[in-house]
Protein backbone atom coordinates (compact mmCIF):
# COMPACT_ATOMS: atom_id res chain seq x y z
CA UNK A 1 0.00 0.00 0.00
CA UNK A 2 1.33 3.50 -0.87
CA UNK A 3 0.93 5.62 2.29
CA UNK A 4 1.86 9.25 1.49
CA UNK A 5 5.10 10.36 3.58
CA UNK A 6 4.77 13.13 6.17
CA UNK A 7 8.17 15.07 7.90
CA UNK A 8 7.54 16.63 10.37
CA UNK A 9 9.99 18.75 12.17
CA UNK A 10 10.01 18.72 15.96
CA UNK A 11 12.36 22.15 16.80
CA UNK A 12 12.02 21.23 20.19
CA UNK A 13 12.93 24.60 22.81
CA UNK A 14 14.41 26.18 20.22
CA UNK A 15 13.66 29.43 18.94
CA UNK A 16 12.86 32.97 19.01
CA UNK A 17 9.77 34.82 17.00
CA UNK A 18 13.07 36.39 14.74
CA UNK A 19 14.93 32.82 14.05
CA UNK A 20 11.14 31.44 13.50
CA UNK A 21 10.43 34.01 11.02
CA UNK A 22 13.65 33.48 9.20
CA UNK A 23 13.56 29.83 9.03
CA UNK A 24 9.90 29.60 8.35
CA UNK A 25 10.53 32.35 5.11
CA UNK A 26 13.49 30.23 4.24
CA UNK A 27 11.45 26.63 4.14
CA UNK A 28 8.56 28.34 2.45
CA UNK A 29 10.61 29.77 -0.46
CA UNK A 30 12.53 26.55 -0.76
CA UNK A 31 9.29 24.35 -0.75
CA UNK A 32 7.85 26.74 -3.80
CA UNK A 33 10.84 26.03 -5.60
CA UNK A 34 10.46 22.72 -5.21
CA UNK A 35 7.02 21.57 -4.33
CA UNK A 36 7.25 18.70 -2.33
CA UNK A 37 5.67 15.53 -3.08
CA UNK A 38 5.14 14.29 1.20
CA UNK A 39 3.29 16.12 3.91
CA UNK A 40 5.20 18.70 5.91
CA UNK A 41 4.71 19.71 9.34
CA UNK A 42 6.42 21.66 12.07
CA UNK A 43 6.16 21.12 15.72
CA UNK A 44 6.53 24.22 17.64
CA UNK A 45 7.43 25.61 21.59
CA UNK A 46 3.48 26.30 22.36
CA UNK A 47 4.34 30.12 22.55
CA UNK A 48 5.21 30.05 19.10
CA UNK A 49 2.10 28.47 17.63
CA UNK A 50 0.32 31.37 17.28
CA UNK A 51 3.01 33.07 15.01
CA UNK A 52 3.20 30.02 12.95
CA UNK A 53 -0.27 29.74 12.88
CA UNK A 54 -0.76 33.52 11.58
CA UNK A 55 2.38 32.82 8.90
CA UNK A 56 0.25 29.82 7.63
CA UNK A 57 -2.92 32.07 6.91
CA UNK A 58 -0.09 34.12 4.96
CA UNK A 59 1.16 31.50 3.02
CA UNK A 60 -1.49 29.32 1.71
CA UNK A 61 -1.41 27.58 -2.00
CA UNK A 62 -3.52 28.34 -4.99
CA UNK A 63 -6.19 25.63 -3.40
CA UNK A 64 -6.12 27.45 0.36
CA UNK A 65 -4.44 24.72 1.86
CA UNK A 66 -2.05 25.35 4.21
CA UNK A 67 1.72 24.76 2.86
CA UNK A 68 2.84 23.59 6.63
CA UNK A 69 0.98 21.82 8.93
CA UNK A 70 0.90 23.13 12.71
CA UNK A 71 2.16 20.44 15.61
CA UNK A 72 2.34 21.07 18.94
CA UNK A 73 5.79 18.71 20.93
CA UNK A 74 2.95 17.93 23.82
CA UNK A 75 -0.53 17.58 24.82
CA UNK A 76 -2.34 17.28 28.11
CA UNK A 77 -3.82 14.28 29.45
CA UNK A 78 -6.54 16.53 31.08
CA UNK A 79 -9.23 18.31 29.72
CA UNK A 80 -9.42 21.68 31.42
CA UNK A 81 -9.25 22.73 34.70
CA UNK A 82 -6.44 23.46 37.67
CA UNK A 83 -2.90 21.74 35.95
CA UNK A 84 -1.11 24.86 36.42
CA UNK A 85 1.10 25.10 32.81
CA UNK A 86 -0.86 22.49 31.10
CA UNK A 87 -1.66 23.09 27.46
CA UNK A 88 -5.30 20.98 26.71
CA UNK A 89 -5.85 19.66 23.22
CA UNK A 90 -9.00 21.95 22.40
CA UNK A 91 -6.55 25.20 22.95
CA UNK A 92 -4.07 23.68 20.76
CA UNK A 93 -7.08 22.98 18.53
CA UNK A 94 -7.83 26.92 18.57
CA UNK A 95 -4.77 27.44 17.20
CA UNK A 96 -4.85 25.37 13.94
CA UNK A 97 -2.71 22.67 15.54
CA UNK A 98 -3.07 19.85 13.40
CA UNK A 99 -0.65 17.12 15.34
CA UNK A 100 0.36 16.97 18.55
CA UNK A 101 3.45 14.75 19.65
CA UNK A 102 2.77 12.61 22.79
CA UNK A 103 5.60 10.66 24.76
CA UNK A 104 8.31 11.95 23.06
CA UNK A 105 11.81 10.02 25.24
CA UNK A 106 12.54 13.66 26.48
CA UNK A 107 9.25 13.99 27.40
CA UNK A 108 9.80 10.38 29.24
CA UNK A 109 13.00 11.10 30.57
CA UNK A 110 12.68 14.51 31.89
CA UNK A 111 9.09 14.82 32.67
CA UNK A 112 8.37 11.19 33.91
CA UNK A 113 5.90 10.63 31.42
CA UNK A 114 4.91 6.95 31.62
CA UNK A 115 3.24 4.42 29.09
CA UNK A 116 -0.43 5.50 30.47
CA UNK A 117 0.26 9.22 30.72
CA UNK A 118 1.09 8.86 26.47
CA UNK A 119 -2.24 6.91 26.32
CA UNK A 120 -4.26 9.39 28.11
CA UNK A 121 -2.24 12.46 25.84
CA UNK A 122 -3.38 10.38 22.59
CA UNK A 123 -7.03 10.19 24.04
CA UNK A 124 -7.08 13.69 24.46
CA UNK A 125 -5.79 15.00 21.52
CA UNK A 126 -7.50 12.52 19.16
CA UNK A 127 -11.23 13.66 21.11
CA UNK A 128 -10.00 17.39 19.98
CA UNK A 129 -9.72 16.17 16.16
CA UNK A 130 -5.56 16.61 16.46
CA UNK A 131 -3.72 13.63 14.98
CA UNK A 132 -0.93 12.54 17.87
CA UNK A 133 2.30 11.51 17.29
CA UNK A 134 3.31 8.65 19.27
CA UNK A 135 6.60 8.30 19.91
CA UNK A 136 8.30 5.26 21.05
CA UNK A 137 11.98 3.70 21.44
CA UNK A 138 13.92 1.80 23.18
CA UNK A 139 17.12 3.42 25.24
CA UNK A 140 20.94 2.10 23.93
CA UNK A 141 20.68 -0.48 27.29
CA UNK A 142 17.31 -1.75 26.18
CA UNK A 143 18.72 -2.52 22.55
CA UNK A 144 22.26 -4.34 23.90
CA UNK A 145 19.85 -6.46 26.36
CA UNK A 146 17.95 -7.13 22.47
CA UNK A 147 14.53 -5.50 24.91
CA UNK A 148 14.08 -3.57 21.42
CA UNK A 149 10.82 -5.20 20.43
CA UNK A 150 9.53 -5.76 24.26
CA UNK A 151 9.82 -1.89 24.56
CA UNK A 152 8.54 -0.47 21.29
CA UNK A 153 5.75 -3.25 21.73
CA UNK A 154 4.95 -2.04 25.36
CA UNK A 155 5.06 1.66 24.77
CA UNK A 156 2.20 1.27 21.68
CA UNK A 157 0.09 -1.62 23.21
CA UNK A 158 -0.50 1.05 26.35
CA UNK A 159 -2.20 3.20 23.26
CA UNK A 160 -3.68 0.78 21.83
CA UNK A 161 -5.47 -0.53 24.65
CA UNK A 162 -6.84 2.32 25.86
CA UNK A 163 -7.92 4.06 22.64
CA UNK A 164 -9.19 1.23 20.65
CA UNK A 165 -10.16 1.41 17.32
CA UNK A 166 -9.36 5.16 17.37
CA UNK A 167 -5.63 4.11 17.40
CA UNK A 168 -6.44 4.13 13.44
CA UNK A 169 -5.85 8.01 13.48
CA UNK A 170 -2.49 7.87 15.28
CA UNK A 171 0.57 8.36 13.57
CA UNK A 172 3.60 6.25 15.18
CA UNK A 173 7.41 7.49 15.29
CA UNK A 174 9.72 4.91 16.38
CA UNK A 175 12.97 7.31 17.44
CA UNK A 176 15.64 5.42 19.46
CA UNK A 177 16.47 7.23 21.93
CA UNK A 178 20.42 6.20 21.69
CA UNK A 179 19.99 8.02 18.05
CA UNK A 180 18.63 11.31 19.11
CA UNK A 181 20.30 14.16 18.72
CA UNK A 182 23.79 11.76 19.26
CA UNK A 183 24.81 11.80 15.07
CA UNK A 184 23.90 8.07 15.32
CA UNK A 185 21.28 6.47 13.29
CA UNK A 186 19.69 3.55 13.16
CA UNK A 187 20.83 1.60 9.73
CA UNK A 188 17.49 1.90 7.59
CA UNK A 189 17.84 -1.89 7.70
CA UNK A 190 17.95 -1.69 11.96
CA UNK A 191 14.99 0.93 11.41
CA UNK A 192 13.10 -0.99 9.28
CA UNK A 193 12.98 -4.42 11.29
CA UNK A 194 11.14 -2.33 14.26
CA UNK A 195 9.10 -0.56 11.62
CA UNK A 196 8.02 -3.78 10.44
CA UNK A 197 7.38 -5.21 14.17
CA UNK A 198 5.11 -1.73 15.10
CA UNK A 199 3.24 -2.63 11.99
CA UNK A 200 2.58 -5.94 12.46
CA UNK A 201 1.64 -4.53 15.82
CA UNK A 202 -0.92 -2.16 14.63
CA UNK A 203 -2.34 -4.25 12.01
CA UNK A 204 -3.35 -7.12 14.58
CA UNK A 205 -5.08 -4.56 16.12
CA UNK A 206 -7.20 -2.67 13.64
CA UNK A 207 -8.02 -3.24 9.72
CA UNK A 208 -6.20 0.01 9.19
CA UNK A 209 -3.08 -1.07 10.17
CA UNK A 210 -1.89 -0.90 7.09
CA UNK A 211 -2.41 2.65 6.65
CA UNK A 212 -0.93 4.44 9.94
CA UNK A 213 2.23 6.21 9.15
CA UNK A 214 5.42 5.22 11.36
CA UNK A 215 7.48 7.70 11.06
CA UNK A 216 11.22 7.67 12.02
CA UNK A 217 13.51 9.76 14.17
CA UNK A 218 16.88 9.93 15.47
CA UNK A 219 19.58 12.04 13.78
CA UNK A 220 18.08 11.62 10.30
CA UNK A 221 19.25 14.40 8.21
CA UNK A 222 20.43 16.00 4.03
CA UNK A 223 22.42 12.59 4.15
CA UNK A 224 20.95 9.79 5.32
CA UNK A 225 17.12 10.78 4.37
CA UNK A 226 16.68 9.33 1.51
CA UNK A 227 17.87 5.28 2.83
CA UNK A 228 15.61 5.52 5.59
CA UNK A 229 12.95 6.77 3.92
CA UNK A 230 13.34 4.09 1.27
CA UNK A 231 12.36 1.58 3.24
CA UNK A 232 8.85 -0.17 2.83
CA UNK A 233 7.34 0.59 6.32
CA UNK A 234 9.10 3.78 6.97
CA UNK A 235 6.57 6.33 6.06
CA UNK A 236 8.97 10.03 7.30
CA UNK A 237 10.63 11.55 9.79
CA UNK A 238 10.62 13.26 12.91
CA UNK A 239 13.50 15.97 12.40
CA UNK A 240 15.06 17.30 15.51
CA UNK A 241 18.06 19.11 14.73
CA UNK A 242 17.76 19.04 11.27
CA UNK A 243 14.61 20.74 10.95
CA UNK A 244 16.47 24.11 12.22
CA UNK A 245 18.67 24.55 9.34
CA UNK A 246 16.54 25.28 6.10
CA UNK A 247 18.86 23.61 3.68
CA UNK A 248 19.12 20.53 5.40
CA UNK A 249 15.23 20.18 6.42
CA UNK A 250 14.24 20.88 2.78
CA UNK A 251 16.73 18.25 1.41
CA UNK A 252 15.16 15.96 4.16
CA UNK A 253 11.83 16.88 1.97
CA UNK A 254 13.07 16.43 -1.01
CA UNK A 255 14.10 12.74 0.18
CA UNK A 256 10.35 11.78 0.81
CA UNK A 257 7.72 10.71 -1.36
O1 LIG B 1 11.78 14.55 17.65
C1 LIG B 1 12.83 14.41 17.06
C2 LIG B 1 13.80 13.46 17.49
O2 LIG B 1 14.02 13.52 18.86
C3 LIG B 1 15.06 13.42 16.69
O3 LIG B 1 15.93 14.47 17.04
O4 LIG B 1 16.91 14.62 14.76
O5 LIG B 1 17.90 15.89 16.67
O6 LIG B 1 18.12 13.40 16.54
P1 LIG B 1 17.31 14.60 16.21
Amino acid sequence: MTRKQLIAGNWKMNGSLAANQQLLDEVLAGMQTAAPRCDVAVCVPAPYLAQVQAYQDRSRDASGRARLDLGAQDVSMHEAGAYTGEVSANMLRDFGVRYAIAGHSERRQYQGETDVHVALKVKRALAAGITPIVCVGETLREREEGMTEFIVKRQLSAVIHLNGHCISEIVVAYEPVWAIGTGKTATPAEAQAVHAVLRAQLKAATEHGERIPILYGGSMNAANAAELLAQPDIDGGLIGGASLKAPDFLKIIASAA
